[in-house]
Formats: C-alpha cells, structure tokens, sequence
C-alpha cells in the first residue's frame, strides 16, 4: 500500500482499494490503518490533518480518534480500522 520511508510522523498516504478508500497514518511512530472517507459527507481525509492522536476532516472538521476510529465531533460515528502489517519498507493493511 505504501512505503515506510513515505510516511514520515503526521503523515496520511490514502488509496482506493476496490470499493474502499483506504488510508496509512504515522501517528507519531505509530502506523494506523483507517477508513479514509469521511462519516459526515464521504470527503476524503487524505487532505485532513493529523495531529497528538486526531485525524480532522478538511471540509467541516469532524475530528476522529485514530487509535479507534470514534468521530469526537459527533459520537456514534466512526471509521473502520485496518490492521496493518510492515515488512521492511513495505507497510500492508490488511483488508
Ligand atoms: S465531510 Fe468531513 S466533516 Fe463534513
């Protein structure tokens, strides 16, 4: 899906795999498999910012717990995890 060396801290690289946008963040060495398509308006999050654990739509800034994927604007929302798994300087999520 990735490159390690590509997502250096804060850094978000999204892909659509088959009918799902996916996306890979470095939340602070931690590498996060997530949804990538907003639960408000379907935006993409790629264009969103990360920051201290908090993925934050660009379009009206619903903010997202990265270590859960639960909307902190709006609970009950969420997006789905993917597990992620690294090989070298390959990063893979697993589907
Ligand atoms: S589309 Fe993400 S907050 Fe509205």
């Amino acid at each position: 899906m990735a490159k390690l060396a590509d997502l250096p801290p804060g850094a978000m690289i999204e892909k659509q795999i088959l009918a799902r946008r996916v996306a890979v963040v470095n939340d602070n060495g931690t590498i996060i498999g997530i949804q990538s398509e907003c639960a408000h308006m379907r935006a993409s999050l790629a264009k969103g910012g990360v920051e201290n654990g908090v993925l934050t739509c660009s379009w009206h800034g619903w903010r997202y717990d990265l270590k859960s994927g639960e909307c902190l604007s709006n609970p009950g929302f969420r997006l789905k995890r993917y597990e992620v798994e690294i090989d070298g300087d390959d990063v893979y999520v697993l589907l």
